[in-house]
């Protein structure tokens, strides 16, 4: 693709697909689209009219229509659901691409997913990008975070419209190119892993509330909308005081207590783990969080465990204070896994990613923004020991003073048999990392007697073994 802006095409007119397409025009860019239901592309076609928006629009019949009747050179955003739909685009695309051409995938594919896809396209003579795009229908339409996957050159040709549709903090786009390939959707990726935690956690403390402290949804939403002004200052703490506050319009019931208790997902959360497992990794409150959901499926085992378990939770006496502290050490910690599991990938695939940065472009526009994150770019751009952000003398004061509150939470939760598996998750890696001798040394000591394993000797050589092989 040259340096120059190719005319621009989206196809996939969804949710996220006829929001992203509508900011692109309001933001002067002239745009070509194309959806797999006809009727669909001209419902958007009525849509944009209505708001003005036509005048730079031109209407597709299909994928291939499109790609025939658009002006060279062509950079076309699919906005399909990640998986099969994407490949087919590819492929119905490539013959009738030349190479000027570029393929965005704006879905939240699996990256190793677009790191194949890049091979294939680039290997036919186009251009590949992986275009990780978060912040739901609102952020799409009035300025999304997004993250880009693809060589410098390829971005330097959308960056223009890219810098000019993300959402702005304090005047800065966004947007940024994190590096190859698929870096950017992997970097979505654990932005929705750590979103997955945020929200679990948030929900935990909400039923310590709910459940313990005997609090109506309302009185809760009030809590939250009030630790919305201070260091848990962010969208999901701003959208759950809502959602508390809400009434449902046919029973007059607060709106969550119609809501089945049944979490669906659709893989980043899990691919987060996976990978994070495949690297050595562990993201305990991410693990706990995707977890959590998959056991929240099980509704009807857990009706039944309930009769036969005789599941109890006793009353706590829960302060605001202790509850907002413990939120937010947890709510570091789930950041500093997932900006560990960034470094672990950016080792293993040589990318280089840029901390402070993804911080930055993470401050506006996506699901996880919050307060926290102007300081984690700040910490990332500073001194931080052996790289962890847990570490970093900003955050490490921060996990000092909060740290009892979550231990205080998360007690008192465990002990009146309140779940709490990623409140309790996140403490268990702070507790581990905060002591210099664990007790593995009696996990090596039982391999090296089942299995000869060996071990590494105190100031003395690997592969020791013990007396119970002389
Ligand atoms: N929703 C969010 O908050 C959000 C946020 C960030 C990223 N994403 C990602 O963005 C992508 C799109 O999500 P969405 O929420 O916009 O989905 P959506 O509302 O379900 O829309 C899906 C779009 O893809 C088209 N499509 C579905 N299957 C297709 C196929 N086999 N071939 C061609 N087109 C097909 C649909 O066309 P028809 O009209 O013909 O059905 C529709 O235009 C996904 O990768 C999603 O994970 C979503």
């Amino acid at each position: 693709m040259s340096e120059a802006l190719a005319h621009l095409a989206l196809y996939g007119l969804g949710t996220m697909g006829s929001a992203l397409a509508l900011n692109i025009l309001d933001n002067g860019f002239a745009l070509h689209v194309a959806n797999r239901t006809a009727s669909v592309t001209e419902g958007f076609r009525s849509e944009a009219a209505a708001s003005g928006l036509d005048g730079r629009l031109s209407v597709h019949g299909s994928l291939a229509d499109l790609a025939r009747d658009m002006p060279a050179p062509r950079a076309i955003i699919l906005m399909v659901p990640a998986g099969d739909p994407v490949d087919a685009a590819i492929a119905e695309l490539i013959p009738l691409l030349s190479p000027a051409d570029a393929i965005i995938d704006a879905g939240n594919s699996d990256f190793h997913d677009t790191r194949r896809r890049t091979g294939t396209v680039e290997g036919a003579g186009l251009t590949y990008i992986g275009m990780g795009v978060s912040g739901g229908e609102d952020g799409a339409r009035h300025g999304p975070s997004i993250m880009v996957g693809g060589t410098p050159a390829a971005y330097a040709g959308i960056r223009p419209m890219i810098e000019t549709i993300a959402a702005k903090f304090e005047g800065a786009p966004c947007a940024a190119h994190l590096g190859p390939d698929g870096a950017g959707h992997f970097v979505k990726t654990v932005h929705n892993g750590i979103e997955y935690a945020d929200m679990q956690l948030i929900a935990e403390i909400y039923g310590l509330f709910r459940y313990g402290a005997g609090k109506s949804p309302a009185e809760i939403g009030a809590i939250f909308a009030e630790w919305d002004k201070g260091a848990l200052k962010s969208y999901l703490v701003e959208i759950t005081s809502k959602v508390l506050t809400a009434t449902d319009r046919e029973t007059g019931k607060p709106a969550v207590d119609v809501i089945l208790d049944r979490a669906g997902q659709k893989g980043t959360g899990r691919w987060t783990v996976i990978e994070a497992l495949t690297m050595g990794q562990s993201a305990s409150a991410i693990e706990a969080a995707v977890g959590a959901r998959g056991w929240s499926a099980e509704k009807e085992a857990r009706m039944a465990g309930e009769a036969i378990l005789g599941g109890v939770r006793g009353p706590l006496a829960l302060t605001h204070g202790d509850a907002e502290q413990a939120l937010l050490a947890a709510r570091i910690i789930a950041y500093a896994q997932g900006f560990r599991i960034l470094a672990a990938a950016s080792e293993t695939y040589g990318w280089a990613l840029d901390f402070a940065r993804i911080a930055e472009i993470w401050r506006a526009g996506c699901i996880i923004r919050s307060a926290l994150l102007d300081d984690i770019s700040a910490a990332f751009r500073s001194d931080m020991p052996h790289g962890q952000l847990i570490f970093a003398p900003a955050f490490a004061k921060r996990l000092q003073a909060t740290i009892p509150a979550l231990r205080r939470v998360t007690a008192a939760a465990i002990a009146a048999g309140h779940p709490v598996p990623a409140l309790s998750a996140s403490l268990g890696f702070i507790d581990t990392m905060a002591q210099a001798r664990g007790t593995t040394d009696l996990v090596q000591a039982q391999r090296d007697f089942f299995g000869r394993h060996g071990f590494e000797r105190i100031g003395g050589a690997a592969g020791s073994h013990g007396p119970w092989w002389d």
